[in-house]
């Protein structure tokens, strides 16, 4: 089929990169010249498992183009993908001018039927909202449908996701357009939920907010452990042998990042207001992780009072390990309290490009692990990404100051630190 993915963010290149290996003709749209320009030479302007191999074969193969040019794209497409941002502005409401914008422009170059399709996340009612900006902009009614399609993928995780999900969902109020998406995804094996557009965009805020809460009911537990000496992994694994619970995401630690979690709890929170409708839980799940975000300052200034001039090792920048996404990471927090505490804090991530610097210009950037740890007051593990999990202890202490690891990810087994002469601290572990 003949698709047109308008964003070439996170979801849009990966929706645009998976239907064109599904033998579909994809054109993916950017604003961003310098991104299409990318793109189009085969470098991927995101890192992410098998994504360059994929944007190499669907370049040589032709069943992708990455282009500016809106207007030729959407005239030459039957499908229509708006994988646009939808961020948090003041308050928690959601941002919906690019989504709008994206509207505003393709209603000029829609002359025949088309189904536009959303993957944004988007709050309940969007559908129908778009659907009254082109009928008020003058696009004939039967010139267009909208499909409600959110997507579940997570980053590092992509590919397989996206083609291999648990689910898909689709929420349309035309038969015409739900036999286009019966067709669109006909070689995909996955279970698909038809629905109304309403219940499809209630979907995604709910399991976003759902797993977001499961993340903050196991650190509350966690921190319970952490004063009555009892171990979180053992409850975790307990409780998730129940076949309702299920093991995912009873992982404890310093609290969820990432450009989703963050966002779209505190955007179902002010969407349910709007309707009169209080999320206390997901309120609470919100609250209990900016409290775990603040748990290895706690330790820190416990530990030593004052922190000023005593230097502090960060590992690992990004949300969670295998992406270079930073973006709302529990690191960010921990550096910014450090350096309100004036702490010398110096970091290092195998794969955080140097774009934090932007945000951190006065910090240090190490090149390896180890060499973050010298002459340092404390280490706080951030990212459980795998190079961590080889550090030599002995190596540590040589190096900091004062031997002590924060261990926000609980890689460690305390039992493996034991009589090492390191103060250690984990999130509910024994
Ligand atoms: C999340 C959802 O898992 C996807 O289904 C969804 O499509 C995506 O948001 C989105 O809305 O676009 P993602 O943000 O890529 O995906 O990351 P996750 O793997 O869900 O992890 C989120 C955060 O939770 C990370 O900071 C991770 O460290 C933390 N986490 C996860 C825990 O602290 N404990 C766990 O047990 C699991």
């Amino acid at each position: 089929m003949n698709i047109c993915v308008i964003g070439a963010g996170y979801v849009g290149l990966i929706t645009a990169l998976s239907f064109s290996k599904m033998k579909n003709k994809v054109i993916c749209v950017d604003k961003d010249i310098e991104k299409i320009n990318k793109l189009n030479k085969g470098v991927p302007t995101i890192y992410e498992d098998g994504l360059k191999d994929l944007l190499n074969e669907s370049l040589t193969n032709k069943t992708i183009v990455f282009t500016n040019d809106i207007g030729n794209s959407v005239r030459s497409s039957e499908i229509i993908f708006i994988t646009v941002g939808t961020p948090t502005i003041k308050d928690w409401d959601v941002d919906m001018t690019q989504i709008k914008d994206v509207i505003e422009q393709i209603s000029k170059y829609i002359d025949d039927y088309k189904v536009i399709v959303n993957k944004s996340t988007v709050p309940v009612g969007t559908q129908k909202y778009v659907k009254e900006i082109l009928m008020n902009i003058g696009v004939a009614k039967e010139n267009f449908d909208i499909i409600s399609n959110p997507e579940f993928l997570r980053e590092g995780e992509a590919i397989n996701d996206f083609i291999n999900g648990d689910r898909l969902v689709i929420g349309y109020d035309s038969e015409k357009a739900r036999k286009v998406m019966e067709k669109l995804y006909e070689d995909f094996n996955i279970e698909t939920v038809f629905t109304t557009p309403e219940t499809a965009e209630i979907i995604k805020y709910a399991s976003n907010a759902f797993l977001a809460t499961k993340i903050s009911f196991i650190n509350e537990v966690a921190n319970l452990c952490n004063k009555v000496g009892a171990d979180i992994e053992t409850v975790s694994y307990a409780m998730g042998l129940d076949k309702r619970i299920s093991p995912k995401f009873l992982r404890a630690g310093i609290g969820f990042g990432g450009s989703c979690f963050p966002k779209d709890t505190k955007a179902l929170v002010k969407i349910g207001e709007k309707y009169g409708c209080e999320f206390n839980v997901v309120k609470s799940a919100i609250k209990t992780n900016e409290y775990q975000k603040d748990i290895p300052i706690k330790i820190l200034s416990n530990h030593y009072g004052d922190l000023e001039g005593k230097t502090i090792s960060i590992l690992g920048l990004s949300f969670k390990p295998e992406t270079d996404d930073f973006r709302d990471a529990p690191s960010l927090h921990i550096i910014k309290e450090l350096l309100k505490s004036k702490a010398t804090v110096k970091c290092y991530d195998p794969m955080v490009s140097k774009d934090i610097q932007k945000i951190f210009p006065n910090i240090e950037y190490a090149k390896s692990m180890y060499e973050t740890m010298n002459n340092s007051f404390g280490i706080i593990i951030c990212t459980e990404w795998d190079e961590f999990l080889e550090m030599d202890l002995e190596e540590v202490k040589q190096r900091m100051n004062r031997p002590l690891i924060i261990d926000g990810r609980n890689i460690f087994k305390p039992k493996e630190i034991e009589g090492k002469e390191i103060y250690y601290y984990s999130i509910g572990t024994i």
